[in-house]
């Protein structure tokens, strides 16, 4: 299977979505200038030009593509080739309303904007496939052609007829009869036994709450439908062009994706991450996202589109302060990026997107926001042949599931305050303050290769997750899990005594007697910190060895957290820095070592193959202590024992 290397030979790919058809033919030519100043080294053509490419229907219109793969050629810059499929041309929907997609209302989504397709209409289908097609054709055999970048961040959900008709078949395949359709569904509950495969719909808006295993179900489907748009357009290329990599960039955490299951159909996993540059913690954010996209790609990945400058999609957008934009690229290297690129080249001056930074902003060639990037892209050249296909290894793994994650966050639930990116977030802020590199995994993933596995909340557990789990633990493994757990199984049907009975004998739970969430804002006291948004009413097994209780209030004396072994239960979400002391003991007892100790705060350290990446978030110099003697190769000094990294400064140190 081809990976990234093969498309970027040792160089770190620089560059960005590039969309010429914006401009006219003049600028062309000022963009490779400028392109070829900053160190570009690839652009992605063609993410929305389905209506330049097919005007009409059938037509096609290659001649200003043909020029520009040439140009980019002629001037050493290589092409991520994008399938325009996300945004059909405005006649698609005209002539064939059938492609567009319906919101759970029935409302129409109407072209105009972008992703207006159904993921189930067989005319989209067959539109995007003749693209796709007759673009792997074309360009296929074309030096420039470095890889495929399929569609663009697939998001779309469809309540229409096709869809329905296709979760049908769907739905069909997995059950086999109604009767085992309706055991799953627990449609006994409110009459909905169905009688008939007809008369079940996707999910769309009820008078009162939806049935929540057939919403689960819809959104395992809504996944699986935009997957297989993927994997037919992926097919394509790759029958044309079976040496080249092929991806299609992920937004970070989806809800609508199951990404674990989307990565396998991918030779590089890519993603879009756009932390606020206002947000404290902006750069946990992105750690976060890099840690997941590396765990999804279990190597190195592309980060396909960051933002140069603001964004034009919060409600306030920040620019970045100076330096901002090389930290968060370079971080994204040090967890594993071996691509740094931006949406998009050159910032829109007309449509929604004009007041979306680009590598060259409004301002221009002089324009603060260039010249950045062209320090950027000298630093990129200096550290790629050293840090290109080379991997991150961490000692812990925070388990997330998708499934478990549209399980959980039904209407109807005991708390609607409870959120599962916060959860994720909060654990593993609680691990990269510590200092300590975190993977991310899927419960049924081999875990064996980490020290600690922690496990902020999955409501859902299939058996198998919880036979890895308990193997696990039994094979030495510490595992460290948060309220809430275990709770459903695969249909999301509750398990007997709100918890799986496994694991509450793993843990040291004899009963687990009722869930007491807390209100916004509300505070727990248990001995030594403070937990929020959720408590247990929990009995301890005699087989506990160390539990903290809660003080005051109606679960006083009761256990907070309880260790049996090596398996831990949280059973609130402890404030942020009890939890970091508390995953700082449970992960130094696991023997997880930090990457440097003594940083100091807002100084990110991180590994890759040989190199020590030291990354300072503050605004202020700071001094890190790193015994030895290091060449770094971003200034090209050595180091001794002791570094300066100035206001917002990385150093890139070899031993
Ligand atoms: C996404 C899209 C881009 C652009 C950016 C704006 O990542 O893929 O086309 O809309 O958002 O941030």
């Amino acid at each position: 299977m081809p990976d990234l290397g093969a498309a970027i030979g040792g160089r770190i790919l620089f560059g960005g979505d590039y969309n010429p058809e914006q401009w006219p033919e003049e600028t062309w030519h000022e963009d490779v200038r400028l392109m070829k100043d900053a160190g570009v080294n690839s652009v992605t053509l063609g993410v929305f030009s389905w209506a330049k490419l097919e005007p009409h229907p059938g037509a096609r219109e290659f001649g200003w593509l043909d020029t520009l793969m040439d140009l980019m050629h002629d001037s050493g810059i290589g092409v991520v080739l994008a399938t325009p499929t996300s945004s059909p041309p405005p006649w698609m929907g005209r002539l064939h309303p059938d492609t567009l997609p319906r919101a759970e209302d029935g409302r129409t989504e109407w072209w105009g904007g972008r992703q207006h397709f159904s993921h189930s209409s067989a005319t989209y289908r067959r539109y995007a496939a003749a693209i796709t097609e007759d673009l792997a054709a074309r360009y296929g055999g074309h030096p420039a052609l470095r890889m495929w970048h399929i569609n663009n961040e697939y998001c779309t959900t469809d309540h229409g007829d096709e869809a329905a008709a296709a979760f049908r078949r769907w739905l069909r395949e997995k059950y086999g009869t109604l009767e085992a359709l309706n055991t799953a569904w627990g449609t006994a509950f409110w009459s909905q036994g169905y009688d008939s495969w007809d008369g079940i719909l996707p999910a769309r808006q009820p008078h009162y709450l939806k049935n929540p295993a057939q919403v689960l179900d819809f959104r395992r489907f809504t996944s699986d439908m935009l997957l297989e748009c993927y994997v037919a357009e992926r097919d394509i290329v790759r029958r044309h062009t079976p040496h080249l990599s092929v991806t299609t960039n992920f937004m970070p955490l989806w809800f609508g994706q199951d990404a674990w299951r989307w990565a396998e159909e991918e030779d590089v996993v890519s993603v879009d991450l756009y932390p606020d540059p206002r947000d404290p913690l902006g750069a946990q954010h992105g750690a976060l996202v890099q840690d997941m996209t590396r765990s999804q790609a279990r190597g190195p990945w592309m980060l396909m589109e960051q933002a140069a400058g603001p964004v034009n999609w919060r409600g306030v957008n920040h620019p970045k302060p100076r330096g901002l934009n090389r930290l968060w690229s370079l971080q994204a290297v040090a967890r594993g990026a071996d691509a740094v690129c931006y949406f998009q080249w050159r910032q829109s001056r007309q449509g929604a997107e004009k007041f979306h930074s680009g590598m060259i902003s409004h301002a221009g060639e002089e324009g603060r926001t260039f010249q950045e990037v062209k320090r950027l892209g000298a630093d990129l050249a200096r550290i790629g042949e050293h840090v290109t296909g080379t991997a991150v290894r961490a000692d812990v793994a925070i388990l997330h599931d998708w499934h478990a994650w549209w399980a959980g966050a039904q209407d109807g639930r005991p708390s609607s305050e409870v959120d599962h990116p916060a959860l994720l977030h909060a654990w593993h802020r609680a691990l990269w303050e510590s200092g300590l590199t975190t993977d991310f995994a899927h419960p049924e993933h081999d875990l064996s290769a980490y020290k600690c596995v922690a496990l902020p909340r999955l409501y859902l557990l299939t058996d198998a997750a919880i036979g890895n789990l308990l193997g696990y633990v039994h094979g030495g493994g510490t595992l460290v899990c948060g309220f809430h757990t275990a709770v459903a199984d695969e249909d999301d049907r509750v398990r007997p005594g709100g918890m799986d009975a496994r694991l509450r004998e793993l843990f040291g739970i004899r009963t687990l007697h009722e869930w007491w969430p807390l209100d916004a804002g509300e505070r727990v006291e248990c001995e030594g910190f403070h937990g929020t948004l959720w408590s247990e009413e929990i009995e301890a097994a005699g087989t506990a060895d160390e539990t903290i209780p809660y003080k005051g209030g109606e679960l006083d004396g009761l256990p907070a957290v309880l260790r049996r072994g090596r398996a831990w239960y949280v059973s609130t979400l402890p404030e942020p820095e009890a939890l970091r002391a508390l995953l700082a003991r449970i992960t130094a007892e696991a023997g997880v070592r930090p990457v440097l100790d003594g940083l100091p705060e807002g100084v990110e350290a991180v590994r890759r193959g040989a190199l020590l990446f030291l990354l300072n978030h503050r605004r202020d110099p700071v001094s890190v202590e790193v015994p030895g003697t290091h060449h770094d190769l971003l200034s090209g000094g050595t180091i001794s024992d002791r570094i300066t990294l100035g206001r917002y400064g990385t150093a890139v140190l070899r031993p």
